[in-house]
């Protein structure tokens, strides 16, 4: 199939401040350097939020990772995961047609999906709430035929169910995950038929789908309030529980104390310490500096830093590399030479010649005279970096 980006996109893409702040907290899980590891969560959280990826969200991911364009449009393109094209403001259904939910059914489901969202795949219904597409196993077998709906899985579906199901949801309900004929999880369709004595004491609901009825996100578009934000690896005090430091915090043999992913807590990871705000990058050895380096300042100006963003090529990543470098102002970009710019992209720890790439002093000569560039403009309209 082939995958394109969709004709009619949007003019920009913004997180919301939530998910913007997740989204700089996951790109500090990874090695200085290795910010790009970053980009499926991001890509993810961006579908997310808007049900599927345009151009300007995956440019706006790729900006913040600091990767070209197109390495970015390469993974939204290769991955069917993510959704090229508009989705239905209430859902996109998954149906899974492969063998065990085509034997149980799925072809009924998707005649379903056919008469009542849209004849064809991946295009919405006249009211533009629903979509639908095929795809591959989705790992619950034993209780085909079934379909992923937003974040859940319904299974035991029936066509009448499915039709059922998506008139709930036009209707502003969320039918609850899970099967569709009461099974608990994958017992017996008739019935258990050993292992029967606590029965009578399980809860209603197995485990995942208890959690989804929880938290209630099934349908919902995620903005990044659902859950608070947490970074164990950044910080113990976001840790819940923190108020009592043994709750959570198992000891080493030494005495030490390690939180649960592993980290010790007494020092920050080398990662975690490398992130925004950036340091700056350790000081190269002579022979990996090229060019003269420039003058730089120990502190912005009275009036404070730039807000060097607004130079395309530049996210909070490169900012902070940048001020650590000492520059902090738009005029002290357009006054480097091509020697000093040499020095300057040999000092840019996992983004070397970037400098060059995106003319950061043209640009910046633009911005420290007053004026605007295309970009700029798009980030004070809050279309690009939100600093929330
Ligand atoms: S075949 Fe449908 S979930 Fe595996």
């Amino acid at each position: 199939m082939l995958r394109r980006l969709h004709p009619d996109q949007p003019e920009s893409f913004a997180f919301t401040p939530a998910n913007q702040a997740w989204a700089e907290a996951q790109i500090t899980k990874y090695p200085d350097g290795r910010q790009a590891s970053a980009i499926i969560p991001l890509l993810w959280r961006a579908q997310e939020q808007e049900g599927w990826l345009s151009r300007p969200a995956i440019e706006h991911v790729a900006d913040m990772l600091g990767l070209a364009h197109i390495r970015a449009l390469e993974v939204a393109t290769f991955y069917f995961m993510f959704q090229l094209q508009p989705v239905g403001s209430v859902a996109h259904v998954q149906i899974c047609g492969t063998t065990s939910c085509m034997i149980c059914g799925a072809e009924d489901l998707m005649g379903v999906c056919k008469e009542k969202i849209a004849p064809r795949a991946h295009e919405l219904s006249a009211d533009g709430k629903f979509s639908w597409e095929e795809v591959e196993c989705l790992g619950a077998c034993a209780n085909a035929p079934m379909a992923q709906i937003g974040k859940d899985y319904y299974e035991d579906l029936t066509a009448e169910r499915l039709s059922e199901m998506l008139d709930e949801m036009a209707a502003g309900k969320v039918p609850t995950p899970g099967s569709q004929i009461g099974r608990y999880a994958s017992e017996p369709a008739a019935g258990l038929t050993t292992l029967k004595a606590h029965e009578a004491d399980r809860p209603k609901h197995n485990a995942a789908v208890a959690l989804a009825t929880e938290i209630g996100d099934t349908l919902k578009r995620i903005d990044g309030t659902e859950v608070p934000l947490r970074t164990p690896w950044r910080d113990r005090s976001d840790e819940e529980g923190s108020a009592n430091p043994d709750k959570h915090t198992p000891k080493l043999s030494g005495g030490e104390a390690v939180d649960e992913t592993g980290i010790d807590k007494r020092e920050a990871p080398a990662a975690a310490k490398a992130h925004p705000p950036a340091s700056a990058p350790a000081e190269s050895t002579d022979d990996e500096t090229e060019g003269t380096k420039p003058e730089t300042l120990d502190a912005p100006r009275a009036g404070g830093a730039d807000d060097l963003k607004q130079i395309k090529g530049v996210g909070p990543k490169l900012e902070g590399v940048l001020n650590g470098l000492g520059f902090f102002h738009f005029d002290q970009i357009a006054s480097w030479t091509s020697d000093e710019l040499a020095w300057v992209d040999s000092h840019l720890e996992g983004f070397k010649g970037r400098a060059t790439r995106d003319d950061w002093v043209s640009q910046a000569r633009t911005l420290s005279e007053g004026g605007e560039t295309e970009f700029s403009t798009r980030v004070k309209d809050g279309d690009v970096y939100d600093e929330d």
